[in-house]
């Protein structure tokens, strides 16, 4: 491979630096409004009264929509529609929007809107919430009783609070009508979602609209699902007959989009003396709003991961009156990793058994809930190489029992697993006969590195410079694709561009092969290469592209793939795995806290890029260390109201909380996955770095913290 497989710089790095780069608040709009959005007061009743007299008054205001005056949406769902009703289902809900000139006067005329409540008491503790029984998956053999007969039993409750995805950038929108057509550029992992979301919302046909979103800074999943917004931001411009912006403020950015959910979780461990696994209870409470479900299955984690013989994850949802969670980077499975890696954990000190070992034990070979054989699993290797690295065999079994001067030192590990998903995508490649290409497909690039990926992979297989290959996303007038999300784009939109351009090099052979070249051989044989269609086995047998290009009186050649998942796949168990090492110094006089080292080993296939690879490692590793140590979001729950609603209140590391992070890749060849042999890694790299923390911090102190984040007061 020539270009796949070596680092790369992003493709869209300098014009990201210099400003270059538009997010979708700094697309300049001829005559465009401001929208600034009111929110609600109480979380929970209904608006008696809304008196807006006067801050229409006020100069530059253009109008101000309530729920008396707003657009109605014909989509259909659950999903929270801004301005629909005096129903008060959350605290922050939109109850207007003014429009104004400038941003500044509508956000002033926001201040002297006055509303009047009829009031409910809402009810925000997930655990008092009505719940609803959900199941991660079917009992396996008889956990109960398999539970009651064990010789050790580890029984253990950790929670994980709210937590915000807090990208650097807010989410915002600029909407544009001309006639019944409708550009709206908007912050999304998803321009297909967004347009079939505006297409339900008005009752139009969805290529009466386009959505435009080139550069996203930051999603992590708050803007996987269409949110409230464009649809506001569109129904004001379509009123006012002018364009219309609406940006988030950060404040607005804890209530206008979703959230990690608030999870309770108790596991109970039964195990022989050796070690052995015997049954697992994993048991789940997750929040959601009063009026969606959302359901992350946390406790479904450790089904595939252990070869355990009775296994059972009871699951609720309950209600509280806060807005629906949604996704953040590593949904479900980070936080059931939290849990079920410290029980393991914890039944490794009992048994004083090195941690390590005890994975070993129960490593599965084969996935243990369906019995069906991994396409690839180098997790092994990971613990190995990862072990190596760090320097485990240096550990000290007993707690508290290694030191740096006055730091107590621990050393934690865990383990990570993200299903290797690919899902139906297009990609259109136009080769041109002057050897340049472009690309496009209507996905995203919220920050993996996609513009970049996805450029080396057409290079690869079209045999020109990636400088040569211009790459579009963002734009739902390009050909269909997913939202940027679950791990899958690398898979799913570079299994379609490798489509698109084997398409092109079957028309190249084709028109070959009628010139008498590659007699008895196949498309396969050949490659593209440095301009020529060339024969594999005998470089020497070769066509100039250009040349058959011309001959043919063609300027370009134009193919779209859709690439969907093999049928293949569905005999396997496809995921992909990492192994988490951590090295936590603890003050014990003052509970501080520093991640000194962390050694990220993992299993995803084939590495595209190793540099983008190990930028997602490194993100993966702050968002485990914000989510084991910092982040929390505080809710009042008297008045049912998110307290910590800014950057200064919400803690988040920074680059003094981040020390060594190391990454091994252990490549697996898998051609089951699809051609490339690419798995996700976006979210795995995060998913034991929580539980490998905390086994860190019990390593170093002796104490075990159930209930994140692990603030210093935890550990006085
Ligand atoms: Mo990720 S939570 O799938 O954006």
């Amino acid at each position: 491979m020539k270009y796949i497989g070596k680092e790369m710089s992003r493709v869209d790095g300098v014009a990201k630096v210099t400003g270059k780069a538009k997010y979708a608040a700094e697309f300049q709009v001829k005559n465009v409004a401001y929208g600034f959005i009111v929110q609600s007061t109480i979380a929970k009743g209904a608006i008696k009264t809304i008196d807006v007299a006067e801050a229409e008054k006020q100069t530059g205001v253009i109008k101000i929509y309530t729920h008396l005056n707003a657009a109605k949406t014909q989509a259909k769902g659950n999903a929270f529609a801004a301005l629909q009703s005096d129903k008060i289902v959350f605290s922050g809900q939109p109850i207007a929007l003014v429009v104004a000139e400038t941003f500044e006067q509508a956000r002033f005329a926001s201040r002297l809107i006055k509303a009047t409540y009829t009031e409910e008491k809402a009810q925000t503790e997930t655990l008092k919430g009505e719940t609803k029984t959900m199941t991660a998956g079917r009992t396996r053999g008889n956990p109960a009783e398999a539970l009651k007969n064990s010789a050790v039993k580890i029984s253990a409750e950790y929670t994980i609070p709210i937590e915000h995805h807090n990208p650097m950038e807010p989410h915002a929108a600029i909407a544009v009508w001309e006639g019944e057509k409708l550009t709206i550029f908007d912050k999304t992992q998803g321009v297909m979602g967004v347009r079939g979301h505006l297409a339900q919302s008005f009752g139009l046909k969805p290529e009466n609209i386009q959505v435009i979103s080139p550069f996203v800074g930051g999603a992590f999943g708050c803007a996987l699902n269409p949110n409230y917004y464009p649809f506001l931001t569109a129904f004001a411009a379509r009123d006012l007959k002018r364009p219309v912006k609406v940006n988030y403020t950060r404040r607005q950015m804890f209530t206008g989009h979703g959230y990690r959910p608030y999870t309770w979780q108790k596991v109970q461990i039964g195990a022989n003396k050796d070690g052995k696994l015997q049954s697992i209870i994993h048991e789940a409470i997750g929040n959601t709003s009063s009026f969606e479900d959302f359901a992350e299955n946390p406790n479904g984690f450790g089904r595939t991961l252990y070869e355990c013989p009775n296994y059972d994850t009871p699951y609720k949802l309950a209600k509280t009156d806060l807005p629906t969670p949604t996704w953040m980077r590593a949904p479900g499975m980070v936080s059931g990793a939290f849990a079920l890696e410290s029980a393991i954990d914890e039944l490794a000190f009992e048994l004083k058994i090195d941690p390590l070992e005890m994975r070993l034990i129960n490593y599965a070979e084969k996935d243990p809930d369906t019995g069906k054989p991994f396409s690839s699993k180098a997790l092994r290797d990971a613990y190995k190489q990862g072990a190596a690295k760090f320097g485990w065999e240096k550990r000290k079994l007993e707690p508290r029992s290694m030191r740096d001067g006055r730091w107590l030192v621990g050393w934690g590990v865990a383990t990570g697993i993200w299903g290797a998903f690919q899902v139906p995508a297009s990609v259109k490649i136009t080769l041109k006969s002057d050897g340049t290409a472009n690309v496009g497909s209507a996905t995203a690039d919220i920050g993996p590195g996609t513009y970049t990926v996805i450029t080396m992979i057409a290079a690869e297989f079209l045999g020109i410079a990636p400088d040569k290959v211009k790459f579009e996303l963002g734009d739902s007038n390009l050909p269909q694709a997913p939202v940027q999300g679950g791990s899958f784009t690398t898979a799913s939109v570079g299994t379609a561009a490798h489509g698109a351009a084997m398409a092109i090099k079957q028309k190249l052979f084709d028109l070959s092969v009628k010139e008498g070249n590659f007699s008895g051989a196949k498309a396969d044989e050949t490659e593209m290469a440095d301009g020529f269609l060339v024969l594999k086995s005998d470089a020497s047998k070769k066509v100039s592209i250009a040349d058959l290009m011309k001959k043919n009186n063609l300027t370009e050649i134009v193919e779209t793939f859709t690439a969907r998942p093999s049928a293949e796949r569905s005999k396997y168990t496809t995921q992909a795995h990492g192994a988490q090492f951590v090295e936590v110094k603890v003050d014990e006089d003052l509970g501080i806290i520093k991640v000194t080292r962390v050694v990220e080993a993992t299993a995803v296939g084939k590495i595209m890029n190793p540099k983008t690879s190990h930028s997602q490692e490194m993100g993966g590793v702050v968002w485990g260390i914000g989510m084991a140590l910092q982040e929390a979001t505080e809710i009042d729950h008297r008045y049912g109201r998110m307290m910590t609603t800014d950057l200064a209140s919400y803690h988040v590391p920074v680059n003094a909380d981040v020390h060594s992070v190391e990454t091994a890749f252990v490549e697996e060849e898998d051609k089951i996955v699809n051609p490339l042999g690419v798995k996700g890694m976006g979210e795995l790299c995060q998913v034991g770095i929580p539980a490998a923390i905390a086994n860190a911090i019990f390593h170093a102190t002796g104490k075990r913290v159930r209930d994140l984040p692990i603030s210093p007061d935890k550990l006085i």
